[in-house]
């Protein structure tokens, strides 16, 4: 199997469970406070291992505790991690409250993610062997970008999911093998408010007429739409789960879509084997804590069928 090579943000996660969010001005008390690894890069890189790919991650961590903390998350959990660096100062810390629904909000403190440079990414990364880059938005948008021409100059697959969400510059969606992206993802970069199946194949279109050649938008409880520019359409449904924290669902579903792709899987399957890997992580509290392996994944697939 060609390998995945992720770039991409590395974070600490301060993870508080509450009753319900407080409003602003109000102190209330977290049944629990949990420090566990995470960063969407990070979380897609360990998805992909986990769900059987060779993996390497690429970014930043600080020269704190926490740095060698994350690092090792990421080596137990089989990702390559020779080409993350330690920068001086604090690694990414992520602030995240969940409430009793599962559902959580997050305040990210950049630390050594900010610090990763255009320089950093081409004097670490060797493209040859690599089946795709996977990538987010929580390094330097400049590095990112960046990291993307070279990625396609080599002919290398680009998988981006521009998460926390920003608009795209028109010339960089022809670059872009895979845009996936959640409703909110969707709506700030085609403008098409989404909400369902329908909304998100308008957005679909919006996107694959920018010359993107693929696009996924999540939906959540609604499953994922996929569209190509060669005409393939496809809307698989969500698995139905009970929440305890929905964190790095999102994560956990590109990490393991890549993988299975990578692994030769036609695009249906690879959708189901992602929406299966993302139903598991949602039972399970955290971030890097709740990804599931192959064959977790492939026993919840049978257990469905
Ligand atoms: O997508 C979830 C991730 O977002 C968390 O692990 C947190 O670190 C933030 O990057």
């Amino acid at each position: 199997m060609q390998k995945l090579l992720v770039i991409g943000s590395v974070n600490m996660d301060v993870v508080s469970n509450v009753k319900q969010f407080p409003l602003p001005g109000e102190t209330i008390h977290s049944s629990c406070t949990k420090f566990v690894p995470g960063g969407k890069g990070a979380n897609q890189a360990v998805a992909a291992a986990r769900a059987g790919a060779a993996c390497a991650m690429a970014g930043a961590v600080g020269l704190d505790p926490f740095g060698d903390t994350l690092v090792d998350s990421l080596t137990e959990k089989g990702v390559q991690t020779e080409s993350v660096l330690r920068k001086e100062g604090t690694s990414g810390i992520a602030l995240i409250t969940v409430n009793e629904e599962g559902e959580n909000n997050i305040i990210l403190s950049a630390g050594a993610n900010g610090k990763v440079s255009e320089e950093d990414i081409a004097s670490l990364v060797q493209w040859e062997g690599t089946y795709a880059a996977l990538l987010q938005n929580e390094i330097p948008w400049e590095t990112t970008v960046a990291a993307i021409r070279s990625a396609n100059a080599q002919g290398v697959r680009v998988f981006l999911n521009p998460a926390p969400a920003r608009e795209l510059p028109d010339d960089l969606f022809p670059l872009l093998d895979t845009l996936i992206v959640n409703e909110t993802e969707a709506a700030v970069i085609t403008g098409v408010k989404v909400s369902d199946t329908a909304t998100a194949e308008a957005a679909a279109a919006w996107a694959l007429a920018k010359g993107a050649a693929s696009i996924i938008v999540t939906l959540g409880e609604q499953g994922c739409f996929f569209a190509s520019a060669a005409g393939a359409r496809a809307a698989v449904p969500a698995f139905r789960v009970k929440p305890v924290d929905t964190t790095a669902a999102g994560d956990t579903f590109i990490g393991a879509y890549a993988a299975a792709c990578a692994d030769g899987l036609a695009k249906e399957e690879a959708l189901r084997f992602a929406a299966a890997a993302a139903a598991i992580a949602v039972t399970r509290p955290g971030a890097q804590s709740s990804i599931p392996d192959k064959a977790e994944i492939e026993a919840f697939l049978v257990s469905q069928s």
